[in-house]
């Protein structure tokens, strides 16, 4: 059968893609065959992470359209893995082996199995989940079918649910309640990863972020799982509420009505540490730019925004480089990759407000 398609080369892997493709936001459906250009930044953050940071051995791409994130890792990051490349849907599943012949993997092998069959007979090492929307309905398969010891990736381009613009969709998907508030997508994110985190715990299975950020439209998690009943409850322990004020700006941490939420790390910084950015990636700069700030990134829940504080002394921003360089002399500071203009401190509010007023214009 003749496939219609355009080729197109993302980072050093050549690809069929459907005619007619998105080329940005969370991505339409426009034909049968889904391809989001825009997500080739996501695309190369899981590159970097299979080359440098995460050795898993027997690997699932569970919801591939084209297959263009495995096959991309098959072909760009250095490893001794292999790939079960899944859709549900046969011409998704002619892409995909399409893209495997054109790129010459030995490494990838098609399947076209309902996810849940597939994680119901099999298990692996590495899961990724890549649904339109919500992946709450696919965490459960996943789950159980991961080794004992195994990492479970996750992309949610319904970041409004989480971020307070449905606080009734958070509640029914998250069990959890969101608020609008300037941190949001850093909340939204913790959210999801407590509410997979106490599903985990229903299976005895702990979790641990290895790498969770937000970007243009979608969350993305990368998350260790280990059974066991101790691993489920320290992990569980990691939740909790929060509340924040807008009058006085204050996050206060352990109660409130936001939550319940991640409030570990979001991610592992010793493994992130070894994350090396490989040559010829699609969004090259881009990704260098995160990995470099992510390494920095302070573990200080919940971060601040320049503007917030701005125009709750009612004066202006302050340029981010001396405000990081004022807070640098009063206590630990990070810039974040959550906001350009957002930075993480160790110092309490009124600190922060104080060194604000010192600099600001
Ligand atoms: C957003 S697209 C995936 C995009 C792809 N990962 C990429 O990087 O281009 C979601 C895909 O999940 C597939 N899908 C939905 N439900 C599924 C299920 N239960 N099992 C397997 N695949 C499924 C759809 O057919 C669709 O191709």
């Amino acid at each position: 059968m003749n496939l219609e398609g355009t080729s197109i080369v993302e980072g050093s892997t050549e690809l069929l893609v459907p005619l007619v493709i998105s080329e940005k936001g969370p991505g339409k459906v426009q034909g049968r065959v889904f391809f989001n250009r825009q997500m080739a930044f996501n695309r190369d953050v899981s590159v970097t992470m299979f080359h440098s940071v995460i050795r898993p051995r027997k690997c699932l791409d569970a919801m591939a359209a084209t297959g263009a994130r495995g096959i991309r890792i098959c072909k760009e990051a250095t490893g001794d893995f292999r790939f079960v490349i899944n859709d549900k849907d046969s011409l998704a599943c002619e892409y995909i082996g399409e893209n495997i012949r054109r790129n010459g993997l030995e490494n990838a092998e098609v399947s076209n199995a309902d996810l849940r069959c597939l994680l119901a007979d099999q298990v692996f090492d590495y899961v990724d989940l890549d649904p339109f929307g919500t992946p709450i309905p696919f965490v459960p398969a996943a789950l159980q079918g991961l080794t004992r010891k195994g990492i479970l990736a996750v992309t949610a381009t319904d970041t409004a649910s989480l971020s307070g613009t449905h606080p009734g969709k958070c509640r029914r998907r998250y069990m959890g309640n969101s608020q609008r508030n300037p941190f949001l997508h850093e909340s939204g994110l913790r959210i999801m990863i407590g509410t997979v985190v106490r599903m985990a715990a229903q299976l005895d299975k702990g979790v641990t972020p290895l790498l969770c950020y937000y970007a243009d439209h979608y969350f993305r998690l990368f998350l260790s799982i280990k059974d066991g009943a101790g691993a489920a409850d320290r992990s569980l322990e990691q939740l909790g509420m929060m509340s924040y004020d807008r009058n006085t700006g204050e996050r206060k941490i352990g109660e409130g009505k936001m939550g319940p939420m991640w409030l570990g790390p979001l991610m592992d910084h010793e493994a992130m540490s070894k994350a090396e950015v490989p040559e010829g990636l699609a969004c090259a700069e881009r990704t260098k730019q995160h990995f470099d700030i992510w390494k920095e990134e302070l573990d200080v829940p919940f971060y601040y925004e320049t503007n917030e504080i701005a125009s709750m002394l009612k004066l202006s921003p302050p340029g981010r480089d001396e405000l990081l360089a004022a807070m640098g002399g009063i206590g630990k500071v990070s810039r974040t990759n959550f906001s350009p203009t957002g930075f993480r401190t160790d110092r309490p509010l009124e600190e922060v407000l104080e060194t604000f007023r010192s600099i600001a214009l």
